[in-house]
């Protein structure tokens, strides 16, 4: 049985996506730019669309599975289901004005006319704000809106900024933060789920993989026990004697995100040699 998945055609999230099928081992037979890729070692087919109708495409089972923005899935459904975030993509969904705009307050948005590919969601944070705006909508090319004076604010998607600054805009409210994420469509059949657990594994495997650094390092035998226990390791770490009498080489996985407080306790401690590599696949 295969899995269809819909990923964005063109835009900041279309290579990132292919690079995932990439580091999870799926090939493709034919390059990419077409609308449909399928795999040739893996039962998936890609389908490449505009990231604004992978909910709807998802949501109708035309697509079994999506690859796309949060802010794109809140805006048109909550019919999917969400089944994990990428880690990728990051951005978020801001109201920008005028770089010389005097904007103070929230009070303040009273007197915006807001150009948006996303007025729901802003819908909602202007209820939940208890503000009064007008709500444009429009479906792309919002940060010209105001220079050509259809709106004097936008509310659009952020990510490095540079596109607000090109356009004179400047940032004054964060409706809400977004990455990638992927989705799937309601009650998938068992054969189809059975598809998505085999991807659901690979992809965790690339994902631990990043989130942790293989650690070699040598230390005097009278260290090993303390060292050790900085290290904890998968199960624990590997200890393999040296060639010279009295010293140890140790193994370990150490996580990103605690990397360089162990490395300063490893060094106050005695650790010698350390060597620090990536790791390709992780599977606990
Ligand atoms: C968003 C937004 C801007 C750009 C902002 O588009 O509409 O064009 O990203 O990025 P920056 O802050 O790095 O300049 P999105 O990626 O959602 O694509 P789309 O509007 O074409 O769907
Ligand atoms: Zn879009």
């Amino acid at each position: 049985m295969k899995i269809k998945i819909a990923i964005q055609k063109k835009g900041r999230l279309s290579e990132k996506s292919l690079n995932l099928f990439k580091e999870c081992g799926i090939r493709f037979e034919n390059g990419i730019g077409n609308l449909k890729m399928s795999a040739t070692n893996f039962p998936l087919e890609v389908l490449l669309l505009r990231d604004d109708d992978i909910p709807q495409y998802v949501e109708a089972g035309v697509a079994d599975l999506g690859i796309v923005g949060q802010n794109v899935v809140w805006e048109k459904t909550d019919n999917v289901d969400e089944i994990r975030r990428l880690g990728y993509g990051k951005c978020r969904l801001s109201i920008a004005v005028d770089k010389n705009y005097n904007y103070k307050s929230i009070s303040y948005i009273e007197n915006l006319q807001i150009a948006t590919s996303y007025p729901n969601i802003l819908r909602k944070f202007l209820e939940k704000n208890g503000a009064k705006a007008k709500i444009h909508k429009i479906s792309g090319s919002v940060e010209i809106a105001p220079g050509i004076g259809l709106a004097n604010a936008v509310c659009d998607i952020v990510s490095t900024g540079s596109t607000l600054t090109l356009n004179g805009l400047k940032e004054v409210e964060t409706v809400l933060k977004s990455e990638a994420v992927l989705i799937a469509t309601k009650n998938l059949p068992a054969e189809k789920q059975a598809v998505l657990d085999k991807l659901l594994f690979r992809m965790n495997a690339v994902q631990k993989a990043k989130d942790n650094k293989y650690i070699l390092l040598n230390a005097p035998n009278d260290k090993v026990e303390t060292i050790s226990n900085i290290l904890p390791g998968m199960k624990s770490p590997t200890i393999v004697p040296l060639k010279e009498e009295g010293w140890s080489s140790i193994h370990s996985v150490i996580n990103e995100n605690d990397f360089w407080e162990v490395i300063e306790q490893l060094k106050k401690v005695g650790a010698q040699g350390i060597l620090v590599m990536p790791i390709e696949k992780m599977i606990i």
